[in-house]
């Protein structure tokens, strides 16, 4: 009996080794993954980036990081010649769209594949001082790629699925923190081919409005208190008696609301975001904990001699639509261990002089117009972005914080109503998807012929391969208008 307990913990510990983390990061910095690119190949670190569209490396030194693709080391590199361009929430850079092998050496199930993407040759305000990557892989629709005069540079994604001939999705699992007295972040990116799924276990899936970023819909956030009254939570009831959350559901949505590994906090709009944490200092004042205001309202961080749990604090709660009908929906339940970020973990009790330090930062920002789900919203949870599917399933995860999901909850009157959400169509989407793959196949067919023939006339072909995509990236975004 002994013995067989032994070989289960045995087997547990083997379980638990056999879980390879491909996924890692410093405080305030998103997870990133190695990645090779080139050949040789050359191994790079990127960020995983459910914000953007395309994989964009740095090509030369920067004065932060001397690390970069040698674009002439490569033998295999073909360089478009086309200067291109994307900015981001935070910096933005210029380029050339070109193509190359690359490959993830941690997703085994996915082998090496010649890739669209942009080499990096200036940058404004993008690479960060001490960060350990050289760029972003993104992982959200065509239409938001990186773009230059008549081209949209395609995504790692949709070159892998051509490929494949078959459709893909990801998964992420970010775990935060390793200890409370480490600060680096860890977690676990994987592929899966949508083919080979043996049964579909994400019970709250919430539906991809827009194929663009992932948009969704955001109904409502809140605070829950971890023990007692249901007071402050999301229920039904709360979207029913005199449904002050019709309002708030619209600001949330007014422009869209995505959900981006790319970004670290929760971003509101302006008055939500105000609401929200004047509810959550209110807390921590009535609990006595002696929290500045520059930490809630000015993004400073707040220190402590010895790491903090926060276990009196309220969850947040997030309340998404579900895919199974337009009056129901399900909430993430997020533990203040997501959004009291660790920012620095230093334990030096001992001599030399420098004193322990525990600082935090709060997870949630304020911006305009837009609502983010960053990274800070996802950890502890494993979330399943299924592109064809049209759908991100949330589950709770077997690392980092404790969170949750609860639900299904139904109200009795359609959100996409009252919250005036929008949906395109997906139908269209899939069409338009069939289209680009009869397209992919078209250019693979006709580069077997041309290889027979003269180098321009290869050349010839990609190219026009890129305006049609680019074509299409424009009727994509008149179905949407005349959607909505
Ligand atoms: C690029 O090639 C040069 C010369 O062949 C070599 O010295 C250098 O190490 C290579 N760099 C990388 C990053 O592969
Ligand atoms: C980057 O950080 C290092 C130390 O961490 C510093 O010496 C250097 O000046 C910084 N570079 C820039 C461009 O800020
Ligand atoms: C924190 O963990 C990472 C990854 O395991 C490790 O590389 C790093 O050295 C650790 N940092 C400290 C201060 O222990
Ligand atoms: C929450 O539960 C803990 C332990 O179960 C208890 O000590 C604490 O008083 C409770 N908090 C409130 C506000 O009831
Ligand atoms: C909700 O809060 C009010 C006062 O703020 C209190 O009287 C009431 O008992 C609470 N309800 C629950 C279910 O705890
Ligand atoms: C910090 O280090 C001291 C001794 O080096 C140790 O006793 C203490 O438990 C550590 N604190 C934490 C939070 O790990
Ligand atoms: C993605 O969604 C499609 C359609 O709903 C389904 O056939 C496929 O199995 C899903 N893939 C995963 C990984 O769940």
């Amino acid at each position: 009996m002994k013995l067989f307990f032994l070989f289960k913990i045995i087997l547990w510990f083997c379980s638990i080794r056999a879980e390879e983390y491909n996924l890692s990061g410093d405080a305030g910095q998103a997870y990133s993954i190695d990645i090779l690119m080139g050949h040789p190949k050359q191994k790079l670190r990127v960020i995983v980036d459910t914000g953007s569209t395309t994989l964009a490396i740095a090509s030369y030194a920067r004065r932060e990081n001397d690390e970069y693709f040698h674009v002439d080391n490569s033998t295999t590199l073909d360089d478009s010649g086309k200067e291109v361009q994307a900015k981001y929430s935070q910096g933005n850079w210029i380029g050339h769209y070109v193509t190359d092998f690359v490959e993830i050496p941690s997703l085994k199930n996915i082998r090496e594949v010649r890739s669209d993407f942009a080499i990096i040759t200036k940058s404004h305000k993008f690479f960060v001082n001490g960060s350990g990557w050289q760029g972003l892989l993104g992982l959200a629709y065509e239409p938001v790629g990186a773009w230059g005069e008549h081209v949209i540079v395609g995504s790692w994604l949709d070159s892998l699925e051509c490929d494949l001939g078959k459709s893909v999705s990801f998964e992420l699992k970010l775990c935060g923190v390793q200890s409370t007295t480490n600060a680096t972040h860890y977690g676990k990116f994987s592929m899966i081919v949508d083919e080979n799924i043996p049964n579909n276990t994400s019970p709250f899936r919430t539906p991809i409005l827009h194929k663009r970023w992932y948009e969704v819909g955001v109904l409502a956030i809140g605070i829950r208190h971890p023990n007692e009254t249901l007071n402050n939570s999301i229920t039904p009831d709360t979207f029913v008696s005199d449904n002050p959350n019709e309002e708030m559901c619209q600001k949330l949505n007014q422009q869209k609301s995505i959900v981006d590994s790319g970004t670290t906090d929760i971003r509101l709009p302006d008055e939500v975001y105000r609401e929200l944490v004047h509810k959550l200092r209110q807390e921590s004042q009535a609990l006595n904990m002696l929290i500045l205001d520059e930490f809630w309202y000015h993004g400073e961080a707040a220190c402590w001699p010895e790491p903090q749990e926060w276990l009196a604090l309220p969850w947040l709660q997030i309340a998404l639509l579900s895919d199974v009908a337009d009056n129901q929906y399900f909430t993430l339940e997020i533990p203040p261990q997501n959004y009291m970020r660790v920012v620095t973990a230093r334990n030096s009790s001992g001599d030399g002089g420098s004193v322990s330090q525990f600082c935090y930062k709060l997870g949630l920002e304020a911006g305009g117009v837009d609502t983010v789900l960053g990274y800070t919203a996802m950890e502890g949870l494993k979330v399943l972005f299924n592109r064809s599917g049209g759908w991100i399933g949330f589950e709770t995860s077997s690392c980092g914080p404790n969170a949750r999901v609860s639900g299904p909850y139904t109200v009795p009157y359609s959100f996409i109503d009252s919250c005036k959400l929008t949906r395109s169509d997906s139908e269209t989407a899939v069409s338009i998807k069939a289209a680009q793959w009869a397209l992919c196949v078209i250019s693979i067919v006709a580069g077997f012929v041309l290889i027979y023939l003269l180098a321009p006339a290869v050349r010839m072909c990609i190219l026009r391969r890129r305006q049609s995509s680019a074509h299409s990236v424009s009727q994509d975004a008149l179905v949407d208008q005349e959607l909505s």
